[in-house]
């Protein structure tokens, strides 16, 4: 499923606003809720940089701290040729509050490809295994 031109474009819009100062790598992430909002979030990075957060988990936090449950899709963006996928603890949070969205992950002129969640994160722990 191809994410919208509006979900691109606010991820893309979303990276100019990373707090990248350590790495330089910027990210944005945009999320698309059910009713069809659009959330957005950067990478935030700080001097301790293990606290960092990703991009895809600043939109989802944003997204649930602001009433949203259910999701339909994510965008992530980074100025790469190759496609930037999201991290490991990125997956984790991506599956347990969104389930099976598409993945859409784009640079900063073009769309690279769109990959389901199942296959991002196979035998995943969540909730169910509680
Ligand atoms: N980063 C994200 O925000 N999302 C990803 O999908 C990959 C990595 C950030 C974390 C860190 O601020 C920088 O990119 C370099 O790892």
């Amino acid at each position: 499923m191809a994410a919208s031109d509006a979900l691109v474009a606010a991820a893309r819009a979303a990276r100019e606003h990373a707090v990248a100062d350590f790495s330089r790598f910027k990210v944005g992430a945009a999320l698309e809720t059910a009713d069809g909002t659009i959330v957005t979030g950067c990478n935030v990075e700080n001097a301790s940089y293990g606290l960092t957060i990703c991009a895809e988990r600043v939109a989802i936090f944003k997204a649930l701290s602001e009433g949203h449950r259910v999701f339909r899709h994510i965008v992530v963006v980074a100025d790469t040729d190759s496609p930037t996928p999201p991290c490991g603890a990125c997956r984790q949070i991506i599956w347990e509050f969104c389930g099976d969205v598409p993945v859409t992950i784009a640079n900063l002129t073009a769309v690279k490809t769109t990959l389901q969640m199942k296959d991002l994160l196979p035998l995943p722990f969540d909730k169910r295994l509680l």
